[in-house]
């Protein structure tokens, strides 16, 4: 399609006419009426949605008021400070719990589309489990943030996990224990029951694999273990069936009355070949299935990337595992796994070389080495603030084109893409980063007819950015974080990013 784009800088001077009869030869190729259109103008087309994304435990503070339980942030940042930079904490954050309704002004004033925000599973249900009571004070918030959005013209999108298990089911043994699919199945139920007339857009989970490999694996989230090449797969196992669960809950009992849809969140960077190679190539698309198929593919397909299984039952066996590290699927399982989603969601931040390597010694257990490929950025590739991420927009046309090809073309939603750097108002490159994604975003769509149907930049505003706390900063609203009253203050992002949801437009062409 790519014709297309010839076209558009050929056509660029010409009259209206002309254009109309470009629009509907485009059309008779196959193009929608918008997008053609949109293919003309390099617009993004008229059902493109813009919004922003946050989450419970990175915005909201109020760790313990009107009923709210432990989680296990809140638990790995009182117990062992030294967990997070700086000993940051989330105990009040952006205070956002008392300061919802500003912060849905600031969300009118950018002009997007939509919200997506996160749940906190310990506000609603303290006790976690299964049956364990409901904390109406907890579901009020959310419902007066649903209305307050739903007033002011902005569609609320609801991930119900974002890292923040209560503290009583890690007690439990977390996501390690297959009892907890009732108790995630008992709180995505009362969502729906609580909030479901109002929200159409849910996600199961954001980036399981940080749930479960950095909360497992490499113990960089709470709860911090680290058993990776074992936990994490365990961990992973154990959560797609929530997942499931969750979907069919919603499928079965809520869809046909509540019309919405429901996915999950998953990241992945992109890998790009080192070299021309087929090793190189083998190692890229490897990095891509261990990493975002790692749990698209069950959810598309059933089970996890045949690349993953040959790799891991392999080095296990070698390793004198009786059985697998992978766990397997039960044939049911599969069924029930497969086509759990309604669209597919990525976060993508930041793309990498990919090189093959020779095997790793054999007594390693690790995700590391059972995926086993070198990564490494290009010299060339600009820096962010912190020097290990760069920037590497290309990376996201790249991606998803991917997934459209790996998954069957399915409706794709950017749910995050964002800049980190350490404070300033006049964040030029913040803005530069956002151009240059959403730039290499409107090329898949408009020249390869990728079915991106939505962008989520990351964030709304500063925040506790993890184990990082706040020297990170990725708003698009400063945030301070000294003053009791937590002010907001707009950086030159926001008004950046309104002036594309209002033209639609990246470029000076079509202002
Ligand atoms: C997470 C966010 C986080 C952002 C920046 C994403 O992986 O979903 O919670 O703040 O990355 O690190």
């Amino acid at each position: 399609m790519h014709y297309i784009k010839f076209l558009h800088l050929s056509v660029l001077q010409q009259t209206d006419t002309m254009n109309y009869k470009l629009v509907w030869l485009l059309y008779l190729y196959g193009l929608t009426f918008e997008n053609a259109n949109a293919a003309i103008n390099r617009t993004f087309p008229a059902n493109f949605k813009f919004g922003v994304a946050t989450a419970s435990y990175q915005i909201e503070g109020a760790w313990n008021e009107d009923g709210k339980s432990e989680n296990i942030w809140d638990h790995i940042c009182h117990e062992n400070p030294t967990f997070v930079v700086n000993q940051d904490n989330g105990d009040i954050a952006c205070d956002s719990y008392h300061k919802y309704k500003e912060d849905v002004a600031l969300l009118k004033d950018i002009g997007v589309d939509f919200y997506r925000f996160s749940i906190s599973w310990s506000r609603v249900i303290p006790e976690g489990v299964a049956g364990s009571p409901v904390n109406q004070l907890g579901i009020d918030y959310y419902k007066n943030l649903v209305q307050e959005l739903i007033d002011n013209g902005i569609e609320p999108m609801v991930t119900m996990y974002h890292w923040d298990l209560p503290e009583a089911l890690q007690d439990l043994g977390g996501w390690l224990n297959p009892e907890i699919i009732d108790h995630y199945a008992y709180y995505a139920k009362t969502l729906y029951e609580e909030l479901g007339d109002s929200v159409k857009h849910w996600m199961t989970f954001n980036e399981p694999k940080q749930t479960c490999m950095g909360g497992y694996g490499d113990g960089n989230m709470a709860p911090g273990y680290n058993f990776t090449g074992l936990e994490d797969y365990q961990c992973t196992h154990i959560l797609l069936k929530a997942h499931a669960k969750a979907y069919h809950t919603y499928d079965e009992e809520f869809r046909a009355e509540q019309q919405g849809s429901i996915g999950i969140v998953m990241d992945t960077a992109w890998f790009e070949p080192a070299s021309d190679s087929d090793q190189d190539k083998e190692a890229a698309e490897r990095g891509l299935q261990f990493m975002y198929g790692w749990f698209a593919n069950p959810i598309v397909n059933g089970n996890y990337p045949q690349v993953m299984i040959d790799r891991i039952d392999e080095r296990s066996a070698a390793q004198g595992y009786a059985v697998s590290r992978l766990p397997k699927f039960t044939d049911e399982e599969i069924e029930y796994i497969k086509g759990t989603h309604d669209f597919v969601a990525v976060n993508y931040y930041s793309g990498t070389y990919a090189q093959w390597i020779e095997e790793a010694d054999i007594n390693d257990v690790s995700y590391n080495s059972d995926l086993n490929i070198l990564v490494f950025p290009d010299d060339d590739w600009e820096d962010t603030e912190p020097p290990w991420f760069k920037i590497v927009p290309w990376g996201l046309g790249k991606t998803v084109n991917w997934i459209r090809k790996t998954y069957n073309n399915p409706e794709i939603f950017i749910t995050e893409n964002g800049y980190p750097d350490v404070g300033g108002l006049q964040d030029d490159k913040r803005i530069y980063f956002y151009k240059e994604h959403m730039s290499s975003l409107l090329e898949a769509i408009l020249d390869d007819g990728v079915n991106v149907t939505r962008y989520t930049a990351w964030s709304l505003m500063d925040n506790f950015e993890w184990g990082l706390g706040y020297s990170k900063k990725y708003g698009m609203y400063s945030v301070d974080f000294e003053d009791p009253d937590r002010p907001r203050t707009p950086k030159a992002s926001a008004a950046y990013y309104n002036q594309v949801i209002t033209t639609r437009c990246l470029v000076d062409v079509c202002e």
